[in-house]
This record gives C-alpha cells, sequence and structure tokens, in this order.
C-alpha cells in the first residue's frame, strides 16, 4: 500500500485588470454574455467565452427549464456550440463569470462537476490543453492551465 499526493495549480488575479489583453477581453466577452442567461428558476446567471484557434469566440449561458434537470450550465452550452460549430478547430481557452440578482458573487465560481467532465472530453479529442478562467460578477479571479487541474484522475476514452 501506498499513499500518494496530487498536486493542483491556479493562478489567482486580484481584480480582471491583472490578466493579459487577450484574457481580459475573453473574460469581458463571458462577462457580457451573462446577460443572455435564461435562469427565472435560480437567478443565476452564468456567461462563458470559448477563445478558438481560428480566433473565433464562442459564447454561452446558463438555460433553464421548468423541469429542472433539462436545463443545462453556460460552459456546455458553449463548448458543445463551439465544437458544433468548429468541429476542427481547437480551443485554447474558456472564460467564466457567474451572478446572481439574490447576493453579490465575488469569489470566483468554478466550472460543477458534470462542466468539467464535458470540457475534459475536448481536451482529449484536441490532445492540447484548455485554459480555464473563472470569476464571480466581481473580484478575483482563478486561472489554470488545463482542465486536468481541476479534475484530476478523470474518466476519459482511455477507459472504453
Ligand atoms: N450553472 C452553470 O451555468 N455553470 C456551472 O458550472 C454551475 C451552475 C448554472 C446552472 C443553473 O442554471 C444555475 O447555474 C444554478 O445552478
Amino acid at each position: 500500500m501506498k499513499k500518494l499526493q496530487l498536486t493542483t495549480e491556479y493562478t489567482l488575479f486580484d481584480k480582471i485588470g491583472e490578466l493579459s489583453p487577450e484574457d481580459q477581453e475573453l473574460m469581458k466577452s463571458a462577462i457580457q454574455t451573462r446577460k443572455t442567461a435564461y435562469s427565472p428558476y435560480s437567478k443565476f446567471s452564468v456567461g462563458t467565452a470559448i477563445l478558438l484557434d481560428n480566433g473565433s469566440v464562442v459564447i454561452g449561458s446558463n438555460q433553464e427549464n421548468a423541469a429542472y434537470p433539462s436545463g443545462l450550465c453556460a460552459e456546455r452550452v458553449a463548448i458543445f456550440s463551439a465544437n458544433a460549430q468548429y468541429p476542427k478547430n481547437k480551443i485554447l481557452k474558456l472564460a467564466i463569470s457567474a451572478s446572481s440578482s439574490r447576493k453579490k458573487v465575488s469569489e470566483p465560481v468554478a466550472p460543477c462537476g458534470a462542466c468539467r467532465q464535458s470540457i475534459s472530453e475536448y481536451e482529449v479529442k484536441q490532445n492540447s490543453p484548455i485554459e480555464i478562467l473563472f470569476m464571480g460578477e466581481t473580484g478575483s479571479v482563478i486561472k489554470v492551465s488545463s482542465l486536468k487541474d481541476l479534475l484530476p484522475l478523470s474518466f476519459d476514452r482511455s477507459f472504453l
């Protein structure tokens, strides 16, 4: 028996202004995209913007449904749309911003487990890392250089 350790690394930026110009622009796009969220039930709006290797930006926002599980998170709306529109292009980075009309969200909001798994699929497919940046409505931003940092020991096609 042996005990092993996994380490994960992330960069914490105090504010959006500390990001590189390219990352700032993508995050601003995610912030704008929050406005398109359809979230009458949770009142929680999430915007995602994806940058592809051809320079295109694909956006997505959370879409809720009266039958709750039929809704979908912003990250999956965006990443499924990106692969549907540009199946041959690589995803370079994905920015997420979340806000709520119920309370101020000033901490970075990390993608949920199902979204991590979905993003992981495309990282494996394209065989190159996807950078993830996430924040709340205001405040600090967390950046990881690969989805693997958010989902170690993941399930992928190699098991099938
Ligand atoms: N949501 C996202 O869009 N992304 C996440 O990673 C977590 C949650 C959405 C789903 C639902 O519409 C609302 O936020 C509350 O869970």
